[in-house]
């Protein structure tokens, strides 16, 4: 494999990891604010993160590249309202998206036709999670200051299962 292309997928799965990090961070946000269906939800995203993670782990290990773990930053704990977290994940889903097109345009450039079919799922991916991130976003603009709006959505955001588990989001 490649040495650029196995420097990025370590320093990848490092952004997998930040960003499971981060939305348990807007997990315990939420549950700090008795908001417990966005904390579910938050929580829920974080281990879909880790598995984003231990995919790329997999894949390293099977092409016979050498995993190497980066230290991860520590995610912010303040996140101002509902909207605004989400706001703020789904800048980061957008941030995200960017860093996987990159890695795959250096396995394009480096001629790893391997990792670039591994990159296709995530590609794909991507597109769900700004959708999910961006219709909590569109969904928290209409609810506004009505805070009964806000405890439905929440309710709603109650009911988020695993990707694959009969998902509701
Ligand atoms: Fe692993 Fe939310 O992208």
């Amino acid at each position: 494999m490649d040495k650029a292309v196995r420097d990025a997928i370590n320093q990848q799965i490092k952004e997998e990891f930040f960003s499971g990090y981060m939305y348990l961070s807007m997990s315990a946000h939420f549950e700090n604010g008795n908001l417990p269906g966005f904390a579910h939800w938050m929580r829920l995203q974080a281990q879909e993160e880790l598995e984003h993670a231990m995919r790329l782990f997999d894949y390293m290990n099977r092409r016979g590249g050498r995993v190497v773990l980066h230290a991860v930053d520590q995610p912010p704990a303040e996140f101002g309202s509902a909207l605004s977290v989400f706001e703020q994940a789904l800048e980061h889903e957008r941030l995200v998206t960017g860093l996987i097109h990159k890695l795959y345009e250096l396995a394009a450039e480096k001629g790893d036709w391997a990792t670039q079919q591994e990159l296709q799922w995530f590609i794909a991916e991507q597109v769900e999670e700004e959708d999910s991130a961006g219709r909590a976003v569109d969904q928290l603009r209409m609810a506004a200051d009505d805070s009964a709006a806000l405890l439905m959505l929440d309710q709603q955001f109650a009911a988020r299962t695993l990707e694959g588990e009969g998902e509701t989001e």
